[in-house]
């Protein structure tokens, strides 16, 4: 199974896909742990870019190619053999992330996105997603602000929020919607319930 995590920046993604980490682990389940954009030798270096605070010229066609290149190399080189092997794969943040900044927030549209990610992603599409369900402005005090987009204002976290809940929508159940709790626990007991329920754990 490909499990996917995506939300919005600060809202403690980092926390839960490490909690679920330890917790397949120490139930002897395994799993390969990828992020993105990166992963590869490759994919690191075009996050470099990606990332930069430096490249302020960055266009957004350039930024959602860069994006997309990063996983193609992710894909071919980890991801599709690790499926073929029988391997849980867990990446945090994939395709969903590009439809969210890029096509709604940098305003590409979600088409454009889609379309140049079915290059990169070949059938390489998640099984389940778990959408941290929170928004910016409940999380945007506590972001670093030290990359490229994490540095873009508040309107434009609201509409990659905005972008994730649409497809939340429209993701025929895929996408799983999961609004965190006060206590971090609690979150996780809700992770590990839905990825139960999918089928994509024990
Ligand atoms: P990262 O530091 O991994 O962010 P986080 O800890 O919030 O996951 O940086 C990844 C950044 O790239 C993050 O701001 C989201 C963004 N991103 C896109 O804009 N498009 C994409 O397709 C992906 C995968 C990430």
């Amino acid at each position: 199974m490909f499990v996917t995590f995506e939300g919005c920046e600060g809202v403690g993604k980092s926390t839960q896909l490490a909690m679920l980490k330890e917790y397949l682990k120490n139930s002897g389940q395994e799993a390969v742990y990828l992020r993105e954009p990166g992963s590869t030798e490759i994919s690191e270096k075009i996050r470099g870019i990606i990332l930069d605070p430096a490249n302020t010229d960055m266009t957004a066609e350039t930024e959602a190619l860069l994006y997309a290149a990063a996983r193609a190399q992710l894909v071919r080189q980890v991801i599709r053999p690790a499926l073929d092997a029988g391997k849980t794969v867990i990446c945090d943040r994939y395709i969903d992330s590009s439809v969210a900044y890029q096509g709604y927030a940098r305003g590409l549209g979600e088409d454009f996105v889609k379309k140049i990610n079915s290059y990169a992603m070949e059938n390489a599409m998640p099984d389940v997603t778990i959408f941290i369900d929170l928004r910016p402005s409940a999380s945007f005090r506590s972001v670093s602000r030290n990359d490229r987009l994490e540095r873009e204002a508040l309107s434009f976290h609201d509409k990659v929020y905005e972008g994730f809940v649409a497809q939340t929508a429209t993701s025929n159940g895929r996408i799983v919607s999961i609004k965190p709790e006060k206590e971090k626990i609690f979150t996780h007991n809700k992770i590990i319930a839905a990825l139960r329920e999918k089928g994509a754990i024990r």
